[in-house]
């Protein structure tokens, strides 16, 4: 039987199994890359013209430490995700965290009702995968609706490296070397493995950037270690 790995439920089933070990899945089988460009990602993000903002696919918050340090009196950020295992391991990290900045909504990002002009900031590390096109469209519309005019965005996601020499190598870690671990380390079901699909199919952020610029929002697009990860950044123009 075919099935969706897009459908929201399904997705959301894939990280509720995934949870409890995803932050040492993360590290281990990005080599630390993972933490690197979530930094990158926080770096990109133009200066916000206000403190407040969400950030979507928000999983268990690891993006949290780099935004706080970066901008101290940020706050309140809004996290965003559809995993209620996501949430519940974000929750016990808020109290590391400063809770009092940082709020949860467990949805379904696209279904959700956030209102316009609600933020100055949107932020998104590795949330892109589990969508196809139709779901960038969707998503890039809500980006350029929640921002108030002069609020800024960045997100990044690990993508395919084309053209770089060392493309099958790594194509190696993503396909074979990925499911091993998951197997022998990690013993989850084929959720981990699964992860290793997504990221290549998604191919790169370049497509989301075309669509945020047809929702009239200012891109840069980016590279991240030989197009290992790609990453959108930019702007709401000013009304
Ligand atoms: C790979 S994790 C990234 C988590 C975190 N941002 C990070 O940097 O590690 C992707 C997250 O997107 C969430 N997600 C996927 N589809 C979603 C949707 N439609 N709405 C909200 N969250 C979604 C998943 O539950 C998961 O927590």
């Amino acid at each position: 039987m075919s099935r969706d790995i897009y459908d929201p439920a399904f997705v959301k089933g894939v990280f509720d199994r995934c949870s409890g070990k995803y932050i040492a899945f993360s590290w281990i089988c990005s080599m630390g890359f993972t933490e690197r460009w979530r930094r990158q990602c926080v770096a990109a993000l133009p200066e916000p013209p206000g403190p407040s903002g969400y950030d979507l696919m928000a999983g268990t918050g690891e993006v949290w430490p780099h935004l706080l340090k970066r901008f101290p009196e940020v706050g309140p950020i809004t996290a965003v995700d559809i995993s209620s295992g996501m949430h519940a391991r974000a929750i016990e990290r808020l109290h590391r965290h400063r809770a009092h900045h940082i709020g949860f909504i467990e949805d379904d990002v696209l279904a959700s009702d956030l209102p316009d002009d609600s933020a100055d900031f949107v932020i998104s590390t590795f949330g892109l995968k589990t969508f196809d096109a139709g779901q960038h469209m969707r998503l890039a519309a809500l980006i350029a609706r929640v921002l108030r005019p002069g609020g800024s965005f960045a997100m990044i996601e690990a993508s395919d490296p084309r053209g770089w020499w060392l493309r099958p190598l790594y194509l190696l870690h993503l396909k074979t070397i990925l499911p091993l671990v998951e197997r022998l380390l990690l013993r989850g079901a084929q959720d981990f493995a699964l992860i290793g699909t997504y990221s290549t199919r998604f191919g790169d952020a370049s497509g989301i950037a075309e669509m945020l610029r047809a929702e009239g929002l200012e891109v840069v697009f980016s590279k991240h270690f030989f197009g290992c990860a790609t990453s959108v950044s930019g702007r709401k123009p000013e009304a």
